[in-house]
């Protein structure tokens, strides 16, 4: 049998094909995807990265509950069209703690991976009453009902448990002190100290 009608068979028996070629893709797919599991640089936080304070981790929730991440990324690219505008490309190391990823690649809006930090609490408040005060073409919708509604921090403590079982490392001391870190504050503080938190962690260490 000469190489050529073993290739014939394949090609002629299009369910022996679809076997081989799946054979073929998941050799390749496993080749590029398993030294990563190993790698330090893709499973080790980056030197000063702090886990998300109980405020920042309520404001993360309210920023996935108002589908923020629907028109923002929160991951640079490393090309200089984008580290030029956004800051030094994301690292793996930044996001280890993140349950689940909100890198996103739809940018309605502009990426905020770095955005901790660019602007003032102020600057960020009114923008999110109503952008066009500060931004006038600007087509992000406004969050108003923020600045009123408050958080009670019932749950805080719970999330902060979950994701220590997920290795983040927040110690007993964190857990205790959730609830009191976060009630009574407005669902915009919370929002905006998650915000202010963004990409901050290579920033430490590039001091
Ligand atoms: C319909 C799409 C859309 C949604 C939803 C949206 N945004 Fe935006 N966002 C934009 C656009 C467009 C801009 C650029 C114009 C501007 O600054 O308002 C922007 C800008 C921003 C900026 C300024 C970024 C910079 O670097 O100048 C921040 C911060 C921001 N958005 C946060 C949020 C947060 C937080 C939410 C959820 C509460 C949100 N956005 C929801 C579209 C959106």
């Amino acid at each position: 049998m000469s190489k050529n009608i073993k290739h014939d068979f394949v090609e002629k028996r299009v369910g022996w094909l679809a076997i081989f070629a799946t054979i073929a893709i998941s050799i390749g797919g496993i080749v590029e995807i398993t030294p990563l599991m190993f790698q330090k640089q893709t499973n080790e936080p980056v030197v000063g990265l702090e886990p998300y304070s109980a405020l920042e981790l309520e404001g993360r929730d309210i920023y996935i509950r108002e589908g923020c991440n629907n028109c923002h990324s929160q991951m640079i690219r490393p090309f200089r069209s984008e580290t030029e505008r956004y800051g030094h490309y994301s690292l793996a190391g930044e996001h280890v703690w993140e349950h689940p990823f909100l890198w996103g690649s739809k940018r309605t809006g502009p990426d905020l991976a770095r955005v901790g930090g660019r602007y003032s609490d102020e600057w960020h408040y009114v923008h999110l009453m109503d952008p066009r005060d500060v931004v006038p073409e600007s087509n992000m919708p406004g969050f108003p009902w923020l600045a009123e509604n408050k958080l009670d921090g019932e749950l805080t403590a719970k999330k902060m448990e979950v994701f220590r079982g997920f290795g983040v490392p927040y110690t007993d001391e964190d857990i205790a002190g959730a609830k009191a870190a976060v009630v009574g504050k407005t669902e915009m503080e919370a929002l905006i100290a998650y915000l202010q938190s963004l990409g901050t962690g290579l920033k430490q260490q590039a001091n």
